[in-house]
């Protein structure tokens, strides 16, 4: 006790104890500093996509897209290899309205086979550019349906099974938008470009010769350096006044927090598949790959202002960053928005309407059917992506339909994280509602219209659909993780809508279902359908091919 009286020991401790604080202090510091786009300047023009123009075909708006390869200069003097459509990098914006009648002509122009999913499109399965209507290099793909979503950022991008990451880090990737009577009326930023801007984010890794390269790093691809449509440090000049992003996190794997430097609240106005019922004031959001939001923000006071990507707290992305080098660390800044143009020399919104749409929601008693699926965890190869990580203890199996639906049902879909990392899990053919997380009510912002939902680790997420239109009882849609390497791996599964009025068949009695328990149909045993390679389809078939002229 002594010798702590002693004053110079008391110094040499206190001395002692200050290091460890300014130690500490460097530690949080390089925590949160920005692993990820270090030393952008934000000083390059934001490339805005070129809206697609179609030809009109007896009332039919028909799109011309080619997938390509291509050479991107990222930064200056130096080349990197890419893929586009129509292009070196990503694609075109599609702009549909709902009700319009459309094909797109999807023209193969690679050295390799590709398909092409329109992701979050109610459309039918042949129609879907899942990896049953491949188009190998040289051949021409026909997709053809009318709009039935209401207005929504959608986006389309490769879904070769295996070869979906490759494909899309590689630039493949384009955004579509729908727009209908409601979102005509509603008073927001919409001028393409001007007020209302797409922005696709993605990270890419590149090499000491500024190549971008495509590397796997725990799993899935994550890159030093972030793209925003496709510009690296990008800016865009923008209205002083509510300006509107569209925007799709169309990375491989990474996950981040919308927000911006200042702090400054924002309102998100419409998730995946359409628009909130009203605005949602929030300072963050985050967007799982796949996943889009809308989101406008107030910039009437003409200050410039940074869009970033805020540090994830959670606890799984604090284990990410210490087990894999930041990897996923996810703080960083995406792109600058410079308030430029009098805001009275156009027609710009300063106010946000207080109600945005209607949507209609199912009471959890209206479910027809509850399914449930894990993704990760339990069975063989649960562990690492390098084996597949699976989905009810399955690895995707073309030739295997996983869940028979049937048409006109109303179910809840129960997903479970039982992995140490989050899945966002999407589904193709319908916009679901989420029920809840874990019991808990889903956030304001994803309250609306979802294809896709990240769901945690150890959660479980439950949401509510129904399908309807459309039924194929030997063409499947997909469900999948939209991290794009664990779908490659396999984490994925099939199902079919199948119609029992209309096709009479063994396939579609489904037996399993009470209220069919009683129809004059040839029953089957119980669990039928869901043995693996109990029901097969033809993963060559299916195939609707242009002549190459
Ligand atoms: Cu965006 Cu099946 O994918
Ligand atoms: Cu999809
Ligand atoms: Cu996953």
């Amino acid at each position: 006790m002594t010798y702590l009286n002693n004053p110079l020991i008391k110094k040499v401790l206190l001395g002692t104890l200050a290091v460890m604080v300014v130690a500490i202090l460097i530690a949080t510091y390089l925590f949160f500093v920005p692993v990820v786009n270090r030393g952008v300047v934000f000083e390059n023009k934001l490339h805005i996509p070129v809206l697609l123009e179609p030809t009109d075909l007896d009332g039919q708006k028909v799109f011309e897209l080619a997938a390509q390869h291509g050479e991107m200069e990222f930064f200056t003097g130096q080349m990197s290899e890419t893929m586009g459509f129509n292009g070196d990098y990503l694609g075109p914006v599609i702009r549909f309205n709902k009700g319009d009648n459309v094909a797109i002509h999807v023209t193969n122009e690679l050295d390799e086979a590709t398909a092409v999913h329109w992701h979050g499109m109610h459309v039918p399965a042949e129609m879907d550019g899942t990896p049953h209507q491949m188009i190998p290099p040289g051949q021409v793909w026909r997709a053809e349906y009318p709009v039935l979503n209401e207005a929504a950022t959608m986006w389309y991008h490769p879904h070769p099974h295996g070869d979906t990451a490759t494909q899309v880090s590689a630039g493949l990737a384009g955004l579509i938008i729908i727009d209908d009577e409601n979102s005509d009326s509603l008073e927001l930023p919409k001028t393409y470009g001007i007020d209302d801007i797409p922005l696709v984010v993605q990270d890419r890794l590149f090499n000491d010769d500024g190549e971008m390269i495509y590397q796997i790093n725990n799993g899935s691809y994550y890159g030093d350096t972030i793209l925003v449509n496709g510009t690296v440090g990008p800016f865009v000049e923008v209205p002083a006044a509510m300006v509107r992003l569209r925007i799709l996190n169309g990375s491989n794997g990474r996950i981040y927090t919308f927000g911006f430097e200042d702090g400054r609240e924002f309102y998100q106005i419409a998730s995946d598949g359409g628009l909130l019922e009203a605005p949602v004031p929030m300072t963050g959001l985050k967007l799982s790959t796949g996943e889009r939001a809308e989101i406008v923000v107030d910039l009437s006071d003409g200050e410039d202002v940074l869009l970033k990507s805020l540090p994830d707290l959670s606890f799984f992305a604090v284990e990410d960053f210490v087990t894999n080098l930041g990897a996923r660390h996810s703080h960083f800044n995406l792109l600058k928005l410079v308030p430029t143009l009098d805001p009275a020399s156009g027609e710009f919104v300063t106010e946000l309407p207080a109600k945005l749409n209607t949507i209609e929601r199912w009471s959890a008693e209206d479910a027809d059917n509850i399914r449930s699926l894990q993704m990760a965890g339990g069975g063989a190869g649960g562990g690492g992506a390098a084996q597949g990580i699976p989905i009810n203890g399955q690895i995707m199996d073309m030739g295997t339909i996983n869940e028979v639906v049937m048409l006109g049902d109303v179910e809840i879909w129960e997903i479970t994280n039982a992995g140490g990392q989050p899945h966002p899990f999407h589904i193709h053919d319908i916009q679901f509602l989420i029920l809840d997380r874990d019991g808990d009510p889903p956030l304001p912002g994803e309250s609306g219209w979802k294809d896709t939902v990240r769901v945690d680790p150890g959660e479980t997420v439950r949401f509510m659909t129904q399908f309807t239109t459309y039924a194929n009882s030997t063409i499947p849609y997909m469900y999948h993780c939209h991290i794009l390497e664990h779908e490659d791996g396999g984490m994925m599964g099939q199902f079919v809508v199948a119609d029992p009025a209309v096709e009479l068949n063994q396939k579609q009695s489904l037996v399993a279902r009470d209220n069919l328990a009683n129809t004059t149909l040839p029953l089957l045993p119980d669990n039928f359908f869901l043995q693996s390679s109990a029901y097969t389809c033809d993963p060559n078939n299916n195939v609707s091919l242009l002549p190459v002229n």
